[in-house]
């Protein structure tokens, strides 16, 4: 997804802007571009390709203004090119505009301003706006209500940096639908698409909300409704430390954000849990009341937060007996699911800018739910749309690859679960102590996963040039399963699948031939003999066999087995992902691949 950075201070901008987009690489990019206002006019500075290519560009040492925007490209309409490039200039190279989103409606504004005699050097949607604020300028004479008239005829999301020749101390933003954050300073400020970018320069932000705007200058920010009247806005502070957005000694992102698991569990834990060891949700005001008049639970998220989603309907069923349904938002948001005030609507998102997970949640809203988000940024956009938000204290998840915000999900969801539980009073007090334990015991248990990193690293250095490998498991471990496939396919490229173990003999058993790498998850003991004998189907067939389980097994009838520490089944997906997350890291290590920035993907997905 495209990442913007923008400053207006007494620092020269420049390497600021460029500092601030090599932490936005993560989110995936082709191209990247800066401008600042100098003393003969804006100067912009693009291309195609790193971030690290603009410091090569020869006129970026004869740059020195102290106002500027910058971008990095993640091409949606218009092939990667130094033309499609942002920022973009007005045809009279009086505004300059950098921009997160999709215009939708690009094509008919663009055909309107051609009309008035506008021309379109690049293929992007973006170009419209700046040419769309000049013509609104002409007759209003004000950048702030040209930008509101352009907002206003903009359908889809947008996430706009502008700057303007001739108010050359002022930095103008204006957001819907695409993440954007203010970060203040002392006679300095900064606009980013999220806190990394700007996090080594401070740690006060301001979160805009849809439809709003804010004029910066390097001794305020103002704040607009989008009818212009001025509004007030209160600063958060983050509690995230600089050493959390660099890799600290890590070779990679991912590596360091499996190892930051034991600590950022134990800080989603202590988040909530009271003196007395009860657990503190009152933020979230759902009393009995109403949760007895609940008979349905969705649970609605994309990629890994919809399998932390899975991995949770167990304990939401068996804890607290209400019907839990889990649903990929991008397939939600159109079923016409059946909601109404008898229906909670969870939705998990690490980023909490997930589109069509923002999306679900406004239709659910629409249709009488009542919504919680759980997310792990702070001021995120789905934490304004829901009606509770939860948070999870992962830290900045930089790698692409979740690993840390999904071990963070599964514990505040099972919290919350047991949270309800003892509201309805519907669960055996002894199961809820003794899950209430194991909870506790995970950062503990979870340093001891993380020891299996070397046993895992053999078996990653045998198994790495395969074209294809299975992931299976019954119950809790086919969410599981389906994590791990997720996590190798998308760092690894190897194409993988996962399937309930029962299902192997319905047809996918037909794929297994000699040498077939299968990995079975064994950590729900009621199933466990049922589980071995769908292993033993496949490795009668020839496969080679992986285990990862926290039960007492025969291992001489496996290949290899990862043993874990032992735990309720409904906290088991925490501890079991930790061996697959690490098989998935060093199988792409040894294939030379990007393991913190896969091809093809953004760390969030904020267009459809
Ligand atoms: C997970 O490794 C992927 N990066 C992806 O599936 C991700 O979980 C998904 O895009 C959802 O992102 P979110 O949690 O920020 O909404």
């Amino acid at each position: 997804m495209c990442g913007i950075v923008g400053y207006v201070g007494n620092k020269k901008a420049s390497p600021i802007l460029i500092n601030g987009l090599s932490k936005l690489e993560y989110r995936g990019y082709d191209s990247a571009g800066i401008a600042t206002i100098e003393s003969d006019g804006i100067k912009i500075l693009k291309d195609k390709g790193r971030v690290s290519n603009l410091e090569n560009i020869k006129e970026m040492a004869s740059i020195s203004g102290t106002v500027g925007i910058a971008h990095t490209r993640w091409a949606t309409h218009g092939k990667p090119s130094k033309e499609n490039a942002h920022p973009h200039f007005d045809n009279s190279n009086l505004f300059a505009v950098v921009h997160n989103g999709i215009i939708e409606n690009y094509n008919e504004l663009r055909e309107f301003l051609i009309n008035n005699g506008y021309k379109f050097y690049s293929q992007t949607d973006t170009e419209v706006i700046p040419n769309l604020v000049h013509f609104y300028f002409e007759q209003t004479n004000d950048v702030l209500t040209a930008l509101k008239k352009t907002c206003n005829d903009l359908k889809g999301s947008y996430a706009i940096e502008l700057i303007y020749k001739h108010t050359p101390n002022n930095l103008y933003v204006a957001k819907k639908d695409s993440p954007m954050v203010i970060g203040v300073s002392e006679n300095e400020n900064f606009v980013a698409s999220d806190i990394p970018a700007v996090l080594n320069y401070t740690k006060k932000f301001y979160f805009l909300k849809d439809k709003e705007f804010a004029v910066l200058s390097k001794d305020e920010v103002k704040f607009y409704d989008f009818e212009l009247n001025q509004i007030q806005k209160d600063i958060k502070e983050i509690d995230w430390d600089e050493n959390s957005v660099t890799k600290n000694g890590y070779d990679d992102f991912m590596l360091k954000e499996i190892y930051e698991q034991p600590d950022s569990v134990r800080k989603t834990i202590n988040s909530r849990l009271s003196d007395t060891g009860s657990y503190d949700f009152k933020d979230i005001s759902i009393d009995k009341d109403y949760l007895t008049t609940i008979n349905k639970i969705y649970i609605i998220a994309c990629g890994t937060a919809m399998h932390a989603g899975l991995s949770a309907k167990s304990i939401i069923e068996k804890l607290c007996k209400i019907s839990t349904e889990v649903d990929v938002a991008s397939e939600f948001r159109y079923r016409e699911p059946l909601i109404d005030n008898h229906t909670l609507c969870i939705f998990i998102s690490q980023s909490g800018e997930t589109a069509d997970t923002i999306a679900a949640l406004k239709l659910s809203k629409e249709c009488g739910a009542k919504t919680i988000a759980i997310t792990n940024v702070i001021g995120s956009s789905i934490t304004r749309e829901a009606d509770y938000s939860i948070l999870t204290y992962a830290g900045p998840e930089i790698a692409v690859a979740s690993t840390k915000a999904y071990t963070a999900q599964v514990t505040i969801l099972s919290m919350l679960a047991i949270n309800f539980a003892e509201i309805l009073g519907r669960c055996d007090e002894k199961v809820l102590e003794k899950v209430k334990q194991d909870v506790l015991s995970l950062p503990t248990k979870l340093e001891n996963v993380l020891g299996t990193a070397n046993s895992v690293k053999d078996i990653a250095l045998k198994i790495y040039n395969e074209h294809d490998i299975f992931f299976i498991g019954r119950g809790i471990d086919h969410p599981i399963a389906m994590e791990g496939s997720l996590k190798l396919k998308e760092i690894s490229y190897i194409h993988s699948d996962a399937y309930a173990s029962g299902e192997l003999k319905h047809g996918p058993i037909a794929l297994i031939e000699d040498n077939t790498t299968v990995i079975s998850i064994y950590t729900d003991a009621k199933l466990l003999q049922k589980s071995i004998s769908n292993t033993q189907e496949v490795i009668t067939r020839g496969a080679k066999s992986i285990v990862i389980t926290n039960q007492n097994l025969d291992n001489n009838k496996f290949d290899y087995v990862i043993q874990i520490p032992e735990i309720s089944e409904f906290l088991s997906p925490i501890l079991a992902i930790v061996p697959l997350q690490f098989l998935a890291y060093y199988i792409a290590k040894q294939k030379n691949l990007d393991v913190d920035k896969p091809r093809n993907l953004a760390k969030s997905v904020t267009v459809e």
